[in-house]
């Protein structure tokens, strides 16, 4: 470890990450409802700009009149280009209840854009005597967001949660798809006339997650466009949580089991992470920093990685 020690990220379960319109109140009871650690309401993209006045007024109703149980309650503000986001803050932190635990700050493309909306929220929770600090969560989804990817972590030490948009994502670098997430028929390797498939979202996601870890964020995978489509789901979700994304956003209420399944360590997987731990608690009686666990190398590296997935499993069982 370098002399500066990475600071651990929220320690909250964050698996599922529940979309829905702030226009479309009928399914806010059913979110509280679901299995989602996250829930999200919308007055972004899902809200034509007609209805952004009564999307706002259904969630700040919503958010005192709805028992979201022990969720993190999020809502996503709109973009700072355009003119509704600065009405979405002033009117969520002075006039909905103490329950909104974070705003989602879409298409972030430079820390400055933290830094105004930090700005504008400390100054209306100091006017409203607001107790309970408000948390951000940013989507990283053009070519910017990415380039700056690492500023944009360290740039608010409101900032809980990083999430890969692909849609957007894909329209800002000019990527010839219009699928959100999930593998693109376009892009393979070649190899003795075989077609092998590659994941065009690679390089973004470790990025996040490289610039997340770097400064004690959550990396999120986002959404996955093809609610019909369970096995690309996850497939793509296995992907992201291999790669170090705790959690996967859900467009569909099918898509919540999914995630929780996906990103929720296997009993398998946290028995041999348990195993592990104690082979190098006997090694380590021994005077040993490397031993043999079924017949593979486990170093002291390997407590570290045991420890992830045993840490990760004990915080969801705690909940
Ligand atoms: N959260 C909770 N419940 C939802 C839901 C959501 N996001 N979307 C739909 N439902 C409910 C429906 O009300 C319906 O309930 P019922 O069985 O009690 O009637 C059930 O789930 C099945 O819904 P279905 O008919 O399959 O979907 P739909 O046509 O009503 O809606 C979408 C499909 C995609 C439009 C809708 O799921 C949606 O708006 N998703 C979120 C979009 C969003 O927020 N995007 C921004 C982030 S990318
Ligand atoms: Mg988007």
């Amino acid at each position: 470890m370098s002399f500066r020690i990475q600071p651990a990220a929220p320690a909250r379960p964050n698996r599922c990450q529940l979309f829905g319109p702030g226009s479309r109140p009928a399914i806010f009871e059913k979110m509280a409802k679901s299995e989602a650690d996250v829930i999200n309401l919308d007055l972004e993209d899902s809200v034509a700009p007609s209805d952004k006045d009564s999307a706002r007024e259904n969630i700040i109703q919503a958010i005192g009149d709805i028992d979201w149980g022990n969720k993190t309650l999020s809502v996503r503000i709109n973009s700072l280009d355009t003119p509704f986001w600065y009405r979405d803050v002033v009117d969520l932190l002075e006039r909905a209840p103490d329950r909104l635990d974070q705003i989602m700050i879409p298409k972030v493309g430079c820390a400055e854009d933290l830094y105004a909306v930090d700005a504008l929220v400390s100054a209306v929770e100091a006017a409203k005597g607001r107790a309970k600090r408000l948390a951000f969560e940013v989507i990283i989804e053009s070519a910017a967001g990415l380039s700056h990817v690492e500023d944009i972590a360290a740039a608010s030490p409101r900032l809980e949660a990083m999430s890969l948009g692909a849609a957007d994502f894909a329209a800002s670098m000019g990527m010839q798809t219009t699928g959100i997430g999930g593998t693109q028929a376009n892009y393979y390797m070649l190899h003795e006339g075989q077609k092998h498939w590659s994941d065009p979202w690679h390089w973004a996601q470790t990025a996040i997650v490289a610039a997340c870890r770097t400064h004690g964020v959550l990396p999120v995978d986002g959404p996955y466009g093809d609610f019909s489509d369970d096995e690309g789901f996850r497939a793509q979700a296995l992907r992201s949580a291999t790669l170090g994304m705790v959690g996967k956003w859900a467009i569909h209420p099918k898509q919540v089991a999914l995630a929780n399944e996906v990103f929720t360590p296997t009993e398998d997987a946290v028995t041999e992470a348990r195993e592990i731990l104690a082979a190098m608690e006997e090694a380590k009686a021994k005077g040993e920093g490397a031993t043999v666990y079924k017949g593979r190398l486990v170093d002291i590296a390997s407590i570290k990685q045991a420890e992830v997935i045993v840490r990760q499993s004990e915080m969801i069982s705690a909940q």
